[in-house]
C-alpha cells in the first residue's frame, strides 16, 4: 500500500493530456498581464479587514501595532520564497490546478490528495473570510453613501454579534432565541454562483479595470490619511513600534499572510503565457513587490493615524472595517471619503471572490478525473458549459459558512491551510530536482536545489508556528477528515491505481481505517481548544461542562485510534497491503 500511495503520475503522461484536452491556449499574455493578474487576485480582504486584527490583536494573540509595517515585510519576504517555487513549477508543468497535480507527479497520490484536501481551505474557506468582509464594506457602503443602514443582525454572525454591547438584545428573538446571521454575505456568495455556474471568463480586460479600481482606492486612503495627519503626529502614534514586542510583530504576520494568498493562482495561466520562463517569474515577483510596497504603505499611514490604544478599545466592541474606521476617526464628517473607500473596497472583494471561486470547483473537478472523488463532481453543464455541480457545491458550503463565521477564524483557517499547501510545494521543487534532474524547467529557483525552496518550507511553518492554537486543532482535524474520505473511497477509485491493478473495491479493513480516521477528527474538533494537556486532565476528573465534552473527545479519539490500528494490522495480517497497490 505504501508503494502505491506515493505512486506518482507520469509528467509526460499530464503534459500530452494537457495537450490532448486543451488544443493548446493561445500564448498572448505578457509580463504586464500577468503581474496585474496577480494583483487583481492579491489585493482583497487582507489589506481591507486583516488589518485591524493584525494591528490590535485579539483574545488569541498579541497585536502589531506600528509594527504591523514590518509584519507585512516580513511575509512579503517568506511569500517571495514560495513565489519562486511557484514560478519554477508553473513554468514546467503549465496546467490549471497546478499545486495539485503537480505535487500528483512529485510527491504520489497521498500528498496530491491533501495538497488538493488543503486548497479547500485556501479557496473555499479563503471566500468564506472575503465574504465576510465584502458584507462588512457593503453595509457600511450603504450607510456611508447612500445612509441606508442595514440591520446589524442581518450583517454579522452571532459571536462577533456578542461583542458588539446591545446588539443581541435588539435583534428578534424567536422563541427566545435571537436571530442573527449574516445575510449579505450569504448573498453576494449566492450571487457569484449564479454568475459563475450561468458561465463567465476570466477576461484581461475586466481584471485590469479591477485592479485600476484597487489601486486608486488605496492610493487615495494613503493620500488622503497623510493630508489630515502631520508626520510629526504620526512619528508620535509610531511609539512603542512593537507595544507587545516581536510576539505581536510575528503573530500579525501570519494573520496578514491572508493578504498575500493568490500569488500562487497566477501559475494557473503559465499556459497561456507567452515566455513562461521569463513572464512567469517576473509577473509572479512584480506583483508581489506592488502589493508590499502598497501594504506597508497602508499599514504605516494606518497606525499613524489610529493610536494603538484607541484602536484596541473599538476593535474589542465594533464590528471592524478597520480602513473606514480610520477615515472615521480623522475626518468624521468626511462621508464623502468613506464612501468612496467602502465602494473601491467592495468592488475590489468581489473581484477576489469571483477569482477564488471560479477556482475552487476546477480543483474538485480535477480531483474527481483523478477519480479521487465521486464522478458527479467531475460533470460539465450541458449548456453552460461549466462545472455546474462543484461550483454549486461551492457555492452551498461557502455561503452557509459566510453566514455564521466569523472572519478571523476564517482568516486563521486559511492562513494555516494555504502555509501548509505551500511548504509542500517547497518540498516538491528539491524533490523533483533530484528524482527528475533531466527535465527541461524554463525557470529554475536560483542558488540550488536545496537552499531557497528549503528557506520557504522553513518560513512558511514559521508563520503556521504563530497562529492561535484553535487554527491548529481544526486544521489538524481537517486533514484526518480529508484521510478518511481518502481511505474509505479515494483510494479504492483511484484511476492511476486502477491502472496499477489496484482493486477497485475498498477493503473492509481500509473501510475501518478511515472510520478511525473521522472518529479523531471529531474528537479533536470537540475538545476545548484553548486548555492545556494538564487543564484537559483537571477538566476531565471534574466530569460537568467542559469536562463531559472533554470526556467524549478523549473517548472519540481513542476509539478512532483503535480502528486506525486494528484496520492496519488487518491489512498486513491480511497482506492486502502489499497486494492493493
Ligand atoms: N489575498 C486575498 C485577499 O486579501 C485572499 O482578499
Amino acid at each position: 500500500m505504501l508503494k502505491g500511495i506515493f505512486r506518482t503520475k507520469n509528467l509526460n503522461d499530464i503534459l500530452s493530456a494537457l495537450g490532448d484536452e486543451t488544443h493548446q491556449l493561445k500564448r498572448s499574455l505578457g509580463a504586464v498581464s500577468i503581474t496585474l493578474l496577480g494583483i487583481g487576485a492579491i489585493i482583497g480582504a487582507g489589506i481591507f479587514a486583516t488589518v485591524g486584527t493584525a494591528a490590535a490583536g485579539d483574545a488569541a494573540r498579541p497585536g502589531a501595532g506600528p509594527s504591523l509595517m514590518l509584519s507585512f515585510a516580513i511575509t512579503a519576504v517568506v511569500c517571495a520564497f514560495t513565489a519562486l517555487c511557484y514560478a519554477e513549477m508553473a513554468a514546467m508543468v503549465p496546467i490549471s490546478g497546478s499545486a495539485y497535480t503537480y505535487s500528483y507527479a512529485t510527491l504520489g497520490e497521498l500528498v496530491a490528495w491533501i495538497i488538493g484536501w488543503d486548497l479547500i481551505l485556501e479557496y473555499a474557506i479563503g471566500n468564506v473570510a472575503v465574504a465576510i468582509s465584502w458584507a462588512n464594506y457593503f453595509r457600511s457602503f450603504m450607510h456611508d453613501a447612500l445612509g441606508v443602514d442595514i440591520p446589524q443582525w442581518l450583517s454579522t454572525d452571532f459571536r462577533t454579534a456578542r461583542k458588539i454591547p446591545g446588539l443581541i438584545d435588539s435583534a428578534p428573538h424567536v422563541f427566545g432565541v435571537p436571530i442573527v446571521f449574516n445575510l449579505l454575505a450569504f448573498g453576494i456568495v449566492a450571487l457569484i454562483t449564479i454568475v459563475l455556474v450561468w458561465g463567465i471568463k476570466e477576461s484581461a480586460e475586466f481584471n485590469a479595470v479591477m485592479v485600476g479600481v484597487k489601486i486608486i482606492v488605496l492610493t487615495f486612503f494613503i493620500g488622503f490619511l497623510l493630508y489630515m495627519v502631520t508626520p510629526a503626529k504620526m512619528a508620535t502614534n509610531w511609539h512603542p513600534f512593537q507595544p507587545t514586542g516581536w510576539g505581536g510583530t510575528l503573530a500579525g504576520a501570519a494573520v496578514v499572510f491572508f493578504a498575500y494568498i493568490g500569488f500562487d493562482a497566477v501559475s494557473t495561466v503559465a499556459e497561456e503565457t507567452k515566455n513562461p520562463a521569463r513572464d512567469l517569474p517576473i509577473g509572479i515577483i512584480a506583483s508581489l513587490v506592488i502589493c508590499t510596497i502598497f501594504y506597508v504603505v497602508v499599514a504605516a499611514v494606518f497606525t499613524g493615524v489610529m493610536p494603538y490604544p484607541v484602536l484596541v478599545n473599538k476593535l474589542a466592541t465594533e464590528q471592524a472595517e478597520p480602513l473606514t474606521m480610520a477615515l472615521r476617526y480623522i475626518a468624521p464628517d468626511a462621508r464623502w471619503a468613506t464612501g468612496l473607500v467602502d465602494f473601491g473596497s467592495v468592488v475590489a472583494h468581489t473581484a477576489v471572490l469571483l477569482v477564488f471561486q471560479l477556482g475552487q470547483p476546477r480543483i474538485f473537478f480535477s480531483m474527481a478525473r483523478d477519480g479521487l472523488l465521486p464522478p458527479v463532481f467531475a460533470k460539465v453543464h450541458p449548456k453552460f458549459k461549466t462545472p455546474h455541480v462543484t461550483t454549486i457545491l461551492t457555492g452551498v458550503i461557502v455561503g452557509l459558512f459566510a453566514a455564521v463565521m466569523s472572519i478571523d477564524e476564517m482568516v486563521d483557517l486559511t492562513n494555516i491551510g494555504t502555509l501548509f499547501a505551500f511548504v509542500l510545494v517547497c518540498i516538491g521543487i528539491t524533490i523533483l530536482r533530484y528524482k527528475d534532474p533531466g527535465r527541461h524547467r524554463p525557470f529554475k529557483v536560483p542558488l540550488g536545489a536545496w537552499f531557497l525552496p528549503i528557506l520557504g518550507a522553513l518560513s512558511c511553518l514559521f508563520l503556521m508556528y504563530y497562529l492561535p492554537p484553535t487554527s491548529w486543532w481544526r486544521f489538524v482535524a481537517w486533514l484526518m477528515i480529508g484521510l478518511s474520505i481518502y481511505l474509505s473511497y479515494g483510494y479504492a477509485r483511484s484511476e492511476l491505481g486502477g491502472k496499477s491493478g489496484r482493486s477497485r473495491i475498498t477493503p473492509s479493513w481500509l473501510s475501518l481505517m478511515g472510520l478511525g480516521s473521522l472518529l479523531i477528527a471529531i474528537g479533536i474538533l470537540t475538545v476545548p481548544h484553548t486548555s492545556t494537556p494538564s487543564e484537559l486532565y483537571a477538566k476531565m476528573m471534574g466530569g460537568m461542562g467542559e469536562g463531559k465534552r472533554t470526556i467524549i473527545a478523549v473517548g472519540s479519539i481513542g476509539i478512532g485510534l483503535a480502528c486506525m490500528l486494528i484496520g492496519f494490522v488487518t491489512g498486513l495480517l491480511k497482506g492486502e497491503p502489499v497486494k492493493s497497490n
